[in-house]
């Protein structure tokens, strides 16, 4: 059967980028996923027109019935999965007037709850020598909380349970107004936080995969810099080809890298 490998959130932006680069380096086929069908497709023929052969699948995070199905595909065409980028996030602007607690709840629910809806779902089906990239970001860094709580997001037997748990506060927190006093992020940082419940939960899925018997299965995070993008309001220096840089090198690991880490500009960087 054919490698391959899926992107999530991939018909714009960094995401579909790193379809391109995908299609052109990886050893297998190259699945572009999108919440909004229509708009993947389209995304698909924009790269079929630069001669790329992506395959489209729908998904969004955010719908388990949605994730179910692209497992059930992964299953019955490739018989798994060799490498899963995590790519898919929303992000407030700076200048949203919706409330802080509104701002919370949602963003933690697609970026963290919603990756981690893919990941229970797809890495049982990782097989041997995978590699699964998340999009962290160089704002989810643990300095952004107080000591008490980085040592909780830091420690080496967080769970998955553990870090769910410490999401869901962080929530509450911000809905009752007393984020400031538990530890968390003053001013607000709603999308800092899920950035860097996405580092957590690569450092817990890593220590997960390297006990599960199968070989060689690396599980990264990564910052693909200041992208412009819809995301950034196309602010920042780079293009989404160079954004898609990062994650690719990590998705395209050779045996023997890292796992459980960070990585920033092409190598191992300080969360
Ligand atoms: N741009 C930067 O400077 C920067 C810096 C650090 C990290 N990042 C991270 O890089 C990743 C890509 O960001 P970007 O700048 O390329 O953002 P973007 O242009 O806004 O693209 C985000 C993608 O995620 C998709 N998405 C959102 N919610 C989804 C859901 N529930 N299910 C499936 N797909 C969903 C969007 O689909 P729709 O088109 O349907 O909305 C879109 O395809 C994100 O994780 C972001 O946090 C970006």
């Amino acid at each position: 059967m054919a490698r391959v490998a899926v992107v999530t959130g991939a018909n714009k932006g960094i995401g579909f980028a790193i379809v391109r680069r995908l299609c052109k380096d990886f050893d297998g086929d190259v699945i572009l996923t999108a919440r909004d069908a229509d708009r993947g497709k389209a995304a698909c023929k924009e790269l079929e027109s630069e001669g790329l052969r992506p395959r489209f699948h729908q998904l969004d995070l955010d719908d388990v019935a949605s994730v179910s199905q692209l497992k059930l595909f992964l299953e019955k065409t490739y018989g798994g999965l060799d490498v899963l980028v995590n790519n898919a996030g929303i992000a407030y602007k700076s200048k949203s007037t919706a409330p802080e607690s509104e701002q919370a709840e949602v963003t933690i629910r697609v970026n963290y709850f919603g990756t981690l809806n893919v990941c229970k779902a797809l890495l049982p089906i990782i097989n041997p020598h995978g590699r699964v990239v998340n999009l962290g970001s160089f704002v989810g860094k643990l300095s952004i909380l107080q000591p008490h709580l980085q040592k909780k997001f830091a420690s080496d037997s967080l769970t998955e349970d553990e870090l769910t748990g410490l999401m869901n506060k962080f929530v509450q927190d911000v809905k009752d107004n007393r984020y400031g006093e538990e530890g968390w992020p003053v001013p607000f940082k709603g999308y800092g936080m899920s950035k860097l419940s996405i580092t957590a939960l690569t450092k817990v899925h890593a220590r997960q995969m390297a006990t599960c018997g199968k070989e060689d299965i690396l599980v990264n995070s990564c910052c693909p810099g200041w992208v412009k993008t819809d995301m950034s309001s196309h602010s920042g220096p780079l293009s989404p080809d160079e954004g898609a840089e990062t994650p690719v090198y990590c998705a395209l690991l050779p045996p023997g890298s890292p796992t459980g880490e960070f990585f920033r500009k092409k190598a191992v960087a300080e969360w």
